[in-house]
């Protein structure tokens, strides 16, 4: 293994860095869902870019796309100007996924990343509405920046603001209280006091299932229970999409699930296919309120994922067998995290929809064990939750069964020895 001690990572890049300390190599290659360190060792990928690799790395289809792209000199920069590469997307945009669902959303372009989608929504909802106030959840993640870290509930990436976040109040996420509390029960008893001291809200932010919060699943009828109560008080239902959109929780969008509509989506990660920067924000169309360049950014258009986006969609959601492949895989993951609670019983328990799914430790320590003695073995899989406490899959959606086999043998073995 490369010496990381002396090398120029540490001279050079800052402490930030995360993801090199849990998977101390350096990387090279990859294919599908397999990466390669420079030592020629394989590592299978439980990870997928933190989701942002939902059609495997370097999937031959869009790579061929890519680099004809590129090769004909195709637009690689554009800021949000019109180009073919950003016709041909937003066409089969409509024609595959929004049409085919009834969705009648305008697309936004804003910076590249998840964080920046979760910005513009929450800027949208307080221009239309005339609140600056937003509800969000507990342990909710939506990601870095002011706006988005004010609806972010992890006490250590909050303090990294240096500022007070406000303008945001937290409410309690399904099964926050374990069933014992009716749902909504204190949120629209407060929205309906006038003594409760809570601001009007413009908006509620929601992840139908919270990914780094710890693969918290919201139940259809709670996301259904959740809109309604917007709908009735006049507030925009905003569901952020970034990490469980795109398929990973089977169909593409999360919330389909639940038969809802949100006013605004924030799509990021997965939707350029490719593990290319690009991010969209979908509103309803009344809702375009927007004034031109009122809301702008220099890599709004970034082509060449354009390019790959619109092959993924063309490839993957032409029809359904993704979303029912997906289905099964999670199954399957389901089914072997359910017996390893069965053969460790109190010390462990599993949720998860589609293909995110997470193996909770009561003793939460014992996850960043189990994904420690896993990249041991050749597996990258990360920890989420408020302490740590899971251990959570995103395979690609297109990762084998053979290959999911294999992982998930590493995985038993890595918990059997930690919990044993
Ligand atoms: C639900 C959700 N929203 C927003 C973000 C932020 O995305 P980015 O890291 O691209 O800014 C993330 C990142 O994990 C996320 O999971």
């Amino acid at each position: 293994m490369t010496n990381m001690d002396t090398n120029i990572f540490d001279i050079l890049e800052s402490e930030v860095r995360s993801y090199s300390r849990a998977w101390p190599t350096v990387f090279e290659s990859a294919s599908g869902s397999w990466i390669r360190d420079e030592d020629g060792r394989d590592y299978l990928d439980f990870f997928a870019g933190a989701g942002s690799l939902n059609y495997g790395h370097n999937n031959p289809v869009l790579k061929s796309a890519l680099v004809d792209y590129i090769v004909g000199d195709g637009i690689t920069h554009g800021l949000d100007m019109s180009t073919v590469a950003k016709r041909d997307f937003l066409q089969t945009f409509q024609d595959t996924i929004l049409k085919p669902r009834g969705l009648d959303y305008k697309v936004q372009f804003p910076g590249p990343t998840g964080t920046n989608t979760v910005e513009a929504a929450l800027k949208l909802a307080r221009k239309v509405t005339g609140r600056s106030s937003i509800i969000n959840f507990t342990n909710a993640f939506h990601g870095m920046t002011l706006g988005a870290l004010s609806v972010t509930g992890n006490s250590m990436k909050r303090a990294g603001a240096g500022i007070p976040l406000v303008h945001a109040t937290p409410m309690p996420f399904d099964n926050y209280f374990d069933g014992v509390t009716e749902d909504f029960h204190w949120f629209s008893r407060v929205l309906d006091d006038s003594g409760s001291g809570l601001n009007r809200p413009a908006a509620v932010i929601v992840e139908t299932v919270q990914g780094e919060g710890g693969v918290n699943v919201a139940r259809p009828e709670w996301l259904r229970a959740l809109a309604d109560l917007c709908a009735e008080r006049d507030i925009l239902l905003i569901v952020d999409d970034v990490q469980m959109g795109c398929g990973r929780t089977g169909p593409f969008f999360s919330f389909e699930v639940a038969g809802i509509t949100p006013d605004i989506v924030c799509l990021s990660k997965s939707i350029s296919g490719y593990g290319l920067p690009m991010a969209l924000t979908l509103f309803k169309r009344e809702l375009d309120v927007w004034g031109p360049g009122e809301h702008n950014g220099t890599f709004r258009g970034n082509n060449p994922a354009f390019v790959t986006s619109k092959v993924a969609l063309e490839h993957f959601w032409s029809d359904d067998k993704l979303h029912k492949s997906t289905a099964s895989k999670g199954e399957k993951i389901h089914q072997a995290f359910t017996e390893l609670t069965k053969r460790f019983e109190g010390s462990l328990s599993t949720r998860g929809r589609g293909l995110v799914q997470g193996l909770v430790f009561e003793e939460s320590d014992l996850a960043a064990k189990v994904c420690k003695l896993a990249f041991d073995e050749g597996l990258l899989a990360e920890t989420s939750g408020p302490s740590d406490e899971v251990v959570k899959l995103l395979p690609a959606l297109t990762i084998t069964d053979d290959e999911l086999d294999h992982g998930l043998a590493i995985l038993a073995d890595a918990t059997a020895k930690v919990c044993s």
